[in-house]
């Protein structure tokens, strides 16, 4: 009975740990390549700013909530699999590198420097209004910095997504070998 009770805790803190990714990662490739080309394409409207500003601050909370769900069923995750008997070295090293990446993650996330409405949506139509230079030069020195970072957090949460499947690989492969009791 115990035996499926803790087998429950750890299904419900994967599937936690796994759709606070897919949310990250999902939205923020949702944002890459849906919604910020679309709002290239539209003209320039104050609603569609508006629009932009509110989309970003929501996905902003929801990346800050997916954050404190990482930690503590990623901290949970990482016990419950180092405690476990014949866990290779590269396991391990692979789990420091996966954790060091996501580390880098919530500290883009939480740079001040990165304006409250984003900036990425927010300019990404700006700069081609015509007559506005002085907000399309404010524009293009919010876009460049903010486009990388969007896309560097993006390419850092692909690899801790795919990092993650190769840890889970190691561990299978690692318990299948284990002698049975
Ligand atoms: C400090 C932060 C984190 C820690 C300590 C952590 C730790 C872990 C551990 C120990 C596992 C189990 C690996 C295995 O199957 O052996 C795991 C799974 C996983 N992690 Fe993380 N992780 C963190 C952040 C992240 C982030 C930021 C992402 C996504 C961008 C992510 C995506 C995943 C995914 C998709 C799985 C597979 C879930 C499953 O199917 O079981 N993790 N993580």
């Amino acid at each position: 009975m115990d035996g499926v009770v803790l087998e429950l805790v750890r299904i419900g803190l994967r599937t936690a740990h796994a759709l606070a990714a897919v949310l990250w990662v999902g939205g923020s490739l949702f944002f890459a390549l849906a919604l910020i080309p679309a709002l290239r394409r539209i003209g320039a409207t104050a609603e569609r700013l508006e629009l932009a500003t509110a989309v970003g601050r929501e996905f902003r909370r929801l990346v800050r909530a997916s954050i404190v769900i990482f930690l503590v069923t990623g901290a949970i995750l990482a016990f419950d699999r180092l405690s476990r008997p014949g866990v290779p070295a590269l396991y391990t090293a692979l789990l420091g590198v996966k954790i060091a990446l996501a580390l880098w993650m919530f500290w883009l996330v939480r740079e001040r420097d990165v304006p409250d409405r984003p900036a990425t949506l927010a300019t990404a139509t700006a700069p081609s209004e015509s007559g506005a230079a002085a907000a399309s030069s404010e524009a293009s020195a919010l876009w460049h910095p903010c486009i990388r970072r969007q896309t560097l957090l993006l390419t850092l949460g692909i690899a801790v997504y795919l990092l993650a499947i190769v840890l889970r690989v190691i561990f299978e492969a690692a318990q299948a070998a284990q002698p049975r009791v």
